[in-house]
Formats: structure tokens, C-alpha cells, sequence
């Protein structure tokens, strides 16, 4: 490695991995039994480790089979003894002026075994799901951890989440018993998050809401189903016994989009996602005891599942949960943070990272960042300048920065360098981790070899894999082992290049990352056609500066209708209440018909291509490749003569 005499040192040498790499790669089941023992505490052992099927006909993932653990104990109590004082969860607010907490885990035992008693008392039963709908306070990892300490799967959905978003998550999942705050803080406003949750629940019957006060703003109340956190919390006992569940036991549902449908509830179950989730935390951030971690991502995301809650607390760390937001008070936020707690691993996204390069070094260098080892970037493409300055001036050119590429279904961190040992190309997610079986494909489904460009897939299974769609395993087998059968399909397309690193090109489907929120086109579709003078719509992503992507919207109007600006204004907030504040249209281009093929269907490609600015007139329309299969290909003038910019 070029810079390597001014990285900081990491405790993994090149044999070490390599030894790791061949284990786990020429005998999975062995290489992940000696991990699982190492790493988690089991109450009984499994008799059968890897029980898996990639088949179409037969999809089938089992990981531990016939042992049992709790995870609550696991990433609590075990610790008990030898760091029992230790910091396991550091809260920062919003307001850098209101006070910080901080929970030992000593703290975090008994107000996770006070939160199952109160979950039990509302009777709440193993297998029963429960919603989590919370800012980012310590009770949203202590909600999460009750759940799992008795064997309630959770379905955490994130606050920014609309009322309709988080009713029919709660629907899709039947879950009887939300948790929730009264509000949350996110740069000085309060999320009205209860306000939500009494919106979501209209007409249902039969839920308990178990409510935390946090921001102490009025809110309404009903009678008989709403019940403060802190008032039930008085009336239970502080211990709770952790029973142990099986290793498939579900631990939690976790929504993300596609590009078709509803979202789908991912469902994660136990020994294998904690595993995965633990053994990657501890290699990817090269984890030792002493290090301060910080991962600035909402637990309503994967991420903040494994890696802002279960990882890091099954490895003993102390993860830091920031409410806030990156600009608030102002664009050093961030570095005061990590100078405040020496942070030593700290974790992001790239559209934070853009965002933060656009207001100027002085916001970084003004705080001290001595402390910080490994920079961590996840939920979308790094651009290269980005990442030259999250290691320049963040990093001073001596922290490891990787490059994680993961999704909600792969439930921890699949390619990756591991800091200190791979060489890292900025732009380049590199390796695959331990026993991670990448294959590119093309169109015709034919395997790549070598320096290659396909849609990325994975052929075998890994411990922290998802297991099945909740309530629909059909839709799981379709959406990921039928268009390149044996193999998972991950909807990216990555090109491996001849040094085998993976450098990830973005999806093959219908779904938007715009900053790091994955969207469904159909979900956003669906918000803007509710709108009475809106006739049919069509979105794509376009690229974005800071956001990676923005969202384009074509509309074609009801007769006699026209788009206004009084109509763009209500668009937009049909999408806040159907989706939510993270789902803004920063286009919306009226057209006439849509580019349809003759068996009616949208052809997105050509959209995405005008969308993009990549046609801007009749001599440029032999980049939008073959169009001649559409059933309206005059169509195409009138949108690229429309096009917003
Ligand atoms: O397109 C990839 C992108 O984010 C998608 C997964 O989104 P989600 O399930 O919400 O999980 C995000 C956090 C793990 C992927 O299909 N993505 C994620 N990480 C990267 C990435 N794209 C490029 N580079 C990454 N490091």
C-alpha cells in the first residue's frame, strides 16, 4: 500500500486475511462453526451448521440449525462481568447545549430487562411482532434489544416515515404493540412522531402504543391504548430472565423498497444475523476495546441495525447514537462530536460526505481529529473526489477508509477492503469478506470471468443472508434467485476489474438511492397518481451532486388539466404523507404519453436517458438505443423538447 508508512497501524496482516479468505472459502460451514463458537454465546449447540438452497424450486437458508441463543444476552449481559462499567451506548442530542447520556452496560441491562417486562406485561409473546417507530434516542436500541430479549421479532420503521408508510408497515406485519416517542429532535424542529402514529392507527383495533417522553411536547392521547414508557417502566422489575430461541427464530422485519409493489418486510432471524453482523463489525472497523465508535446512520436502516446496535454491542464496543443532523448548529457538527468523545471509527455516507465538502475544510480542520483510525462509507457509490476528501482533510491522510458495499437483505457487510491489508482504489468497494462468492453475469446469464461488467450476484449463502419476504416467500425466490437461478441477485450491476476489486455501478431496477434512502419508483408512482388531475406518471433517478440521486417526475395530465405550481405543491406533499420528508420530486415535467412498449410497459431507459440531459435533440437519439420496439416513439420529441433543468 502506497501511503502505508503514514495509515495507522490495524491488527490484521495480510496472512492472517489471506488464511481467513481460503478457510472460509473452501469450507464455509467449518470456517463460520469455529466463528460462531468464538464469537456469540450459545445456550445449546446447533446440530446442523449450513442448511442451504439457492434452488428456484427450493429456496432454503438455515444457518445453526438446532441451537439456541438469546441476543439480548449476547450483546448485554454477557458482558456484565468484565465491562459492566464500560460506555455502551453515548447519546448526543440534537442541541449540543442539552446534556449528553451516557449508558454503561450495566445501565443498558436493566433498562433493556425493564423494557421486556413492560413488553411482557402488555403481553406481548415470542413471535409476536412489535413496531418501533422512534428518533434516535437510547430507547430505540433499548425497544429493539427488549424485543429481542423475549423473542418479539421487531419492525423497526424509521421516523421519517409517514403516518401512511408506518400504517402499512404495521398492517403487512399485524403487529399489536407500537413503540414510539412523543416527538423527536432533528436540527432544532420536533418530529411529531406520536402525532403519526395516532394517523397510522385510525380505524385499528386491538394496539397497544407504548410512548416515550422525550421531547415533552403536548400530544393527544387515547384513553386505554396509549401508555407512557415511564410510567409502566416504574411498575415492572429491573430483571428479566433471557430465554433462549432458536437460531432462525426472527429477530426483526426490516421494510425496504423494490422496484415493483409494496415494500417488502426483510425477515433477518438470530444466530446467523448476529453472527454476520459481529464478525464483519469486528474485521471491516478492525474493532479493538478501546475504541470509541460512531455510525451516524438511523436505526430504522439496516445499518443502524448491524451496526449501530447488534454488532457493535455483541462485540462489548460503545457505539454512539447521534439524534441530530450533520448541518445543525452548523456544518462542524460532525468533528465536534468526534473530538468531544474521541471517536476512533467512524462510519457514514457519502451524501454526507458531499454535502459537508461543499461548506468548506475550516468546519473540519477547527476540530481535533487525532483520535479517529477508520472511515467508513456506505449506502451508495463513493465519487472519487468525495472520497479523496473524507481521507484528506477528515482522515489527514492517516486513517484506513472502506468502502462497504451491503444491502437490508445481505444483513452485514459483503464487499469490502479490510483496513490496512487491501489496497483501496477510491470508488472501489474491492474485495468480497470471508466466504463471500461473488459472480457477475450478463444478460444471457452466463457467468463472467475475469475483468468484467454484469449484474452482481452472490452463489452461495452467508450467515447474515435474509431468510424470506414476511408473508411472502414466493415474491422472495422471485425477486432473488429466479433471473440468474443458483445464484442470490443482488439488483446491482458491478464491474470487476483486473486486480478482482468490485467497483459497484448502482441498480439495475426501478429503485432510486437518493441519499442513501432507497426508493421504489412504484411506491412514489402510486403517491402522485393519487392526485385528482394527474393521469398516469413515470419517475427515475437522475444524478445529483450531493444527493447521488434526485428524483425526476413525467406526468401526463388528467384532459383538460395542467400542471401549476399549485398542483407541483400538492404532488409533493402527497408524497410526504404517502411516503414521507425524504421523498421530494425535484422535477416534474408534464408530457404527453410515456415511451411504452407494445405490451404496455414503461420504458424507464429511455426516460432516464432524457431525464438526464444524455438526448437534447434528434441528433442524439441514437443513444437511447433501440427504439423502435415503442409503441409512440413521437412520444420522444415532446418529452426531450419538455425536459426541466
Ligand atoms: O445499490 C446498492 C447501494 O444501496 C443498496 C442497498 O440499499 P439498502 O438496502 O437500503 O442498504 C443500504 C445500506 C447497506 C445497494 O443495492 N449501496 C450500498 N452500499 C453501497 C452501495 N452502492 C455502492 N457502494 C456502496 N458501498
Amino acid at each position: 500500500m502506497s501511503d502505508s508508512t503514514i495509515l495507522s497501524p490495524t491488527a490484521h496482516s495480510h496472512a492472517f486475511v489471506q488464511s481467513q479468505r481460503e478457510a472460509a472459502f473452501n469450507d464455509p460451514a467449518t470456517y463460520w462453526a469455529t466463528q460462531a463458537k468464538e464469537l456469540l454465546a450459545w445456550r445449546s449447540q446447533w446440530h446442523t451448521t449450513k442448511d442451504t438452497s439457492f434452488d428456484p424450486k427450493n429456496v432454503n437458508i438455515r444457518w445453526f440449525d438446532g441451537g439456541t441463543l438469546n441476543v439480548a444476552e449476547n450483546c448485554i449481559d454477557r458482558h456484565l462481568a468484565t465491562r459492566g462499567d464500560k460506555p455502551a451506548i453515548i447519546w448526543e442530542p440534537d442541541s449540543p447545549h442539552d446534556p449528553k447520556r451516557i449508558l454503561t452496560y450495566s445501565d443498558l441491562h436493566r433498562e433493556v430487562s425493564r423494557a421486556a417486562n413492560m413488553l411482557l406485561s402488555l403481553g406481548v409473546k415470542p413471535g409476536d411482532r412489535v413496531t418501533i417507530y422512534m428518533p434516535m434516542i437510547p430507547e430505540a436500541a433499548i425497544a429493539m434489544l427488549a424485543c429481542a430479549r423475549i423473542g418479539a421479532p421487531h419492525s423497526v420503521v424509521f421516523g421519517g416515515f409517514s403516518a401512511q408508510a408506518l400504517r402499512s408497515r404495521i398492517e403487512d406485519c399485524e403487529s399489536s404493540v407500537i413503540i414510539t416517542a412523543d416527538g423527536g429532535m432533528r436540527g432544532g424542529k420536533v418530529i411529531d412522531l406520536k402525532n403519526n402514529v395516532d394517523t397510522a392507527l385510525e380505524g385499528l383495533s386491538d394496539t397497544k402504543v407504548l410512548v416515550f417522553r422525550h421531547t415533552g411536547h403536548r400530544v393527544s392521547w387515547v384513553e386505554e391504548r396509549d401508555i407512557w414508557w415511564q410510567e409502566l417502566a416504574e411498575t415492572v422489575a429491573a430483571e428479566c430472565e433471557a430465554k433462549p430461541f432458536d437460531a432462525e427464530h426472527p429477530l426483526f422485519i426490516l421494510y425496504t423498497s423494490g422496484s415493483t409493489g409494496k415494500p417488502k418486510g426483510l425477515l433477518h432471524t438470530s444466530g446467523g444475523y448476529l453472527l454476520y453482523a459481529t464478525h464483519t463489525f469486528q474485521h471491516v472497523f478492525d474493532y479493538q476495546e478501546e475504541d470509541v465508535y460512531w455510525c451516524t446512520a438511523d436505526v430504522g436502516w439496516i445499518t443502524g441495525h448491524s451496526y449501530i446496535v447488534y454488532g457493535p454491542l455483541a462485540a462489548g464496543a460503545t457505539t454512539l447514537m447521534f439524534e441530530g443532523v450533520p448541518t445543525y448548529p452548523d456544518a462542524g457538527r460532525f468533528w465536534e462530536i468526534v473530538e468531544k468523545y474521541r471517536v476512533s471509527l467512524f462510519y457514514t455516507a457519502p451524501t454526507a460526505i458531499r454535502m459537508l465538502q461543499r461548506e468548506g475544510d475550516d468546519f473540519v480542520t477547527r476540530y481535533d481529529r487525532s483520535s479517529l483510525r477508520i472511515l467508513g462509507s456506505v449506502g451508495e457509490p463513493i465519487n472519487p473526489e468525495a472520497w479523496q476528501w473524507y481521507h484528506t482533510v477528515v482522515g489527514n491522510k492517516t486513517c484506513h477508509l472502506v468502502d462497504t458495499w451491503w444491502q437490508t437483505e445481505t444483513g452485514g457487510h459483503m464487499i469490502t477492503p479490510l483496513p490496512g491489508v487491501d489496497e483501496t482504489p477510491p470508488g472501489s468497494a474491492t474485495q468480497p469478506y470471508f466466504g463471500i462468492r461473488p459472480v457477475l453475469h450478463n444478460t444471457d446469464g452466463q457467468a463472467l470471468e475475469a475483468a468484467a461488467s454484469g449484474a452482481l450476484c452472490i452463489a452461495d449463502s452467508w450467515p447474515g443472508q435474509a431468510r424470506t419476504i414476511w408473508g411472502d416467500h414466493a415474491r422472495f425466490v422471485e425477486t432473488y434467485f429466479s433471473a440468474f437461478p443458483g445464484t442470490y441477485f443482488s439488483g446491482d450491476a458491478a464491474n470487476r476489474d483486473e486486480q478482482g476489486n468490485y467497483w459497484i455501478e448502482g441498480r439495475m431496477d426501478d429503485v432510486i438511492n437518493m441519499a442513501g434512502h432507497r426508493l421504489g419508483t412504484a411506491e412514489i408512482e402510486a403517491a402522485i397518481n393519487a392526485h385528482s388531475d394527474i393521469a398516469e406518471s413515470a419517475v427515475v433517478g437522475i444524478p445529483d451532486d450531493i444527493k447521488g440521486q434526485a428524483i425526476y417526475a413525467f406526468v401526463i395530465m388528467k384532459p383538460n388539466k395542467h400542471l401549476d405550481d399549485e398542483i407541483r405543491t400538492a404532488i409533493n406533499g402527497l408524497l410526504r404523507r404517502e411516503v414521507g420528508p425524504i421523498a421530494s420530486l425535484k422535477y416534474i415535467q408534464e408530457a404527453p404519453g410515456l415511451p411504452k412498449t407494445r405490451s404496455g410497459k414503461i420504458m424507464r431507459r429511455i426516460l432516464r436517458k432524457i431525464a438526464a440531459g444524455e438526448v437534447t435533440s434528434k441528433n442524439h437519439y441514437d443513444k437511447l438505443g433501440d427504439i423502435s420496439t415503442l409503441v409512440n416513439p413521437e412520444q420522444v420529441d415532446a418529452l426531450v423538447e419538455g425536459r426541466l433543468q
